[in-house]
Parts: structure tokens; C-alpha cells; sequence
């Protein structure tokens, strides 16, 4: 079967022919990959800054958004039928006993680096007809999800970090103190997805990217009730400005100086949640002094956030369905871009532009 490949030592992107799976043990489901989602890793995985191989081999297959449909099942396997949907979790756990997250199945919060992220690091991914996958790592999806499904795993992100969040605030006792406000940094996917989880809990929310105002990602924002303010003509003082304070900060556009001119202006008591993974372009300067002043005398916290465990994925998935009952023009929009498995270079080495562009294995 064919997968969509990345050599690192040679430096190309490209097919490669793969043996089919097939079970192994009593506990696997065999799934047929439908779709899988390209995200910002992908492309800097294709750019050879980021994705480890499988040890000892000279490619990683790529892709971690995937939807699938299962095809078989083994005999153990409890929860899954022939026919259902599946979104595969993408971080599998590292083997040291002394890792109690990764032995309690929160890998996500594993400590030792040790852990495997499929088409990521150390494990092939999800780009390809078939993968086997133990049952423990596979995630329901219903039947009326087929066309969105693939954006679960990007939610998962902006799940774990509204519960991160809402936890910390839990020191302030935020819910119910007043209107709060969120600022998402960025309007890729990620944000646009983290958008829609801060305003379906009923907070004000806003975005704040290069787009403009007047285009596809501000329609968007304003279909869901948030607000695009474009960087391009508002700078990050007049932004604070104009929406009046931030409560909390979701950033997912990996612009580190951006994010830490953005802390500057965060409201007491306030929070600032990272998800971005920036490459390494040198030191940026901040004043240190000024951000610690801040921190301590306004109560803030400042978190990062990576990847997701099963409860972020099934909030994903409740979710996905919430926002397609609410907001069904916009979800509409998300996906803005398939491609059939032969145009992979289009969409991992071209920037085809759009939200959300998935690649088809069917
Ligand atoms: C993925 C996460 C992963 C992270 C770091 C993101 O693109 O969505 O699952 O943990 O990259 O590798
Ligand atoms: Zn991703």
C-alpha cells in the first residue's frame, strides 16, 4: 500500500510503497485511513526542522489528524464494530515505570521525553491506506462526524487547554465573576478551533492575526460571535484597547515575540496558555523586568500545553458535533481544501492556502 513519506537524510517528501497490516494480537482493530488533516508540524517536518523516524528506519510516514473506519477488529476488542468511525490518539506512552503519567495513560503530560507521537516522533503516521492500532488508542467517532472528524485532533489542543486553564482560574474563582474575555494569537486552525471552544463556554472572544477584517477568517470569527482585530492595522496596545482587556490568552500562531508583547497587556489574575512550537531564530528581546513586575503584582499565569489525553479527544468529539448544530455555516467552512493522495505535494510542499486542508486515502 502507499504511504506519503519523509526522508530526512536524503531530503525528500515523497510515496513509498508500505506491506499491509494486518492484526496481530487479539486487542487491535484494523482501520482504513479516510482522511488525515495537514497541520504547521507537517510542514516543518517536510522543511526537516522537526519528525523524528522510527529507529533504524530511514522515513517517517507522515500525518496525526486522522479519521478512519474500522475494518476489523480482534478478537478482544470491546468497544469498536466493523463500519465505525475512529480518530487514532496520536502520543503513545514512553516505557519507563517511573513515569506515572504515561502509566496512567496521560502521556501527554509525560516527564522522561521518552514517549512516541505517531507521524511525529519515533512512529509512522496516519498518512496511508491502513494502520493497525491497539483499541485503548482509538476514539469513537459517530457516523454524522464523517465530513468533520478529521479536525478532532486539532480541537484536542484547544480542549486540553480550556481545561488547563479553567483549572488554574480555579485559584480566582473566575466562573461567574463577570464577562471575562479571551484573545486567541492566530486564526490557522488551531485558533480558529480554540475560538470556538471559548465562545461556546460563553466567553468574549477574539482573534487577533495578519488576516484582515474583511476576509474569510473574520467572516468566520463573526458567524461564531468572536471578532477578528487584524495586526496588519492595529497594534497590539490600540488591540488591548479596543477589546478592552484580556482575561485569558490562547496563543496558537508560534510568534514568540508577539505572544510576549501580548503578555504585557494581560488583565490581573489573568492567564496566558502557549500552544505554539516556534523554530529557533535566536534570542528576541523582552523586558524581563516589566513581565516579572506584572506576573507578581497582578496574580497571572503564565502555561504551555501540548498535545491531549482521551478526555480532550471525547470533548473534541462532543464538541465537533455541539459547534456543527450551532454553528453549521461555519463548520461548513473549515475545511476548505481535499486533495486525493496523489496531489500530497500540493498540500505539504505548496501552501495552498484556505483553513484547513485533508488529504483522501479512499
Ligand atoms: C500535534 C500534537 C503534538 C505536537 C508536538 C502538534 O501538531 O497536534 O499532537 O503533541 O504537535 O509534536
Ligand atoms: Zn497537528
Amino acid at each position: 500500500m502507499k504511504a506519503i513519506a519523509v526522508f530526512p537524510v536524503t531530503k525528500e517528501v515523497r510515496l513509498t510503497n508500505l506491506p499491509e497490516p494486518s492484526l496481530r494480537s487479539p486487542t487491535e482493530v484494523l482501520v482504513r485511513i479516510l482522511e488525515v488533516g495537514v497541520c504547521g508540524t507537517d510542514h516543518e517536518i517536510c522543511s526537516f526542522q522537526y519528525g523524528t523516524p522510527p529507529t533504524g528506519v530511514p522515513f517517517l510516514v507522515l500525518g496525526h489528524e486522522a479519521l478512519g473506519q474500522v475494518i476489523e477488529v480482534g478478537s478482544a476488542v470491546t468497544r469498536f464494530r466493523k463500519g465505525d468511525l475512529v480518530v487514532p490518539i496520536v502520543r503513545r506512552p514512553c516505557p519507563h515505570a517511573s513515569c506515572v503519567y504515561c502509566r496512567s495513560a496521560r502521556q501527554d503530560f509525560c516527564v522522561t521525553g521518552d514517549f512516541l507521537e505517531r507521524g511525529i516522533k519515533g512512529m509512522h503516521g496516519f498518512m496511508t491506506e491502513l494502520i493497525v492500532e491497539e483499541e485503548k488508542f482509538l476514539v469513537p467517532v459517530p457516523a454524522e462526524l464523517r465530513s468533520l472528524g478529521v479536525l478532532v485532533e486539532p480541537l484536542t489542543i484547544a480542549e486540553k487547554a480550556f481545561v488547563q486553564g479553567a483549572d488554574i482560574q480555579e485559584r480566582v474563582q473566575w466562573k461567574g465573576v463577570r464577562e471575562l474575555t479571551a484573545l486567541v494569537l492566530g486564526a490557522g486552525p488551531v485558533g480558529l478551533l480554540g475560538a470556538m471552544v471559548f465562545a461556546s463556554k460563553g466567553l468574549n472572544t477574539f482573534a487577533y492575526s495578519r488576516d484582515p477584517e474583511d476576509g474569510v477568517k473574520a467572516a468566520f470569527l463573526r458567524s461564531i460571535g468572536a471578532k477578528l482585530v487584524s495586526a496588519e492595522k492595529t497594534t497590539v496596545g490600540e488591540m488591548v484597547k479596543q477589546i478592552g482587556g484580556i482575561d485569558i490568552v490562547y496563543e496558537a500562531c508560534g510568534a514568540s515575540k508577539l505572544a510576549f508583547d501580548v503578555l504585557e497587556h494581560l488583565n490581573p489574575n489573568g492567564a496566558f496558555c502557549f500552544t505554539g512550537v516556534p523554530g529557533r531564530r535566536g534570542p528576541v528581546p523582552v523586558d524581563t523586568d516589566l513581565l516579572m513586575r506584572n506576573m507578581v503584582l497582578k496574580n497571572q499565569v503564565l502555561f504551555g500545553t501540548v498535545n491531549a489525553g482521551r478526555d480532550s479527544y471525547q470533548a473534541a468529539v462532543q464538541d465537533l458535533a455541539e459547534f456543527s448544530r450551532r454553528w453549521p455555516d461555519a463548520m461548513a467552512q473549515l475545511i476548505t481544501g481535499r486533495y486525493p493522495m496523489a496531489d500530497y505535494e500540493k498540500v505539504l510542499l505548496g501552501r495552498p492556502g484556505g483553513i484547513k486542508n485533508v488529504i483522501s486515502f479512499q
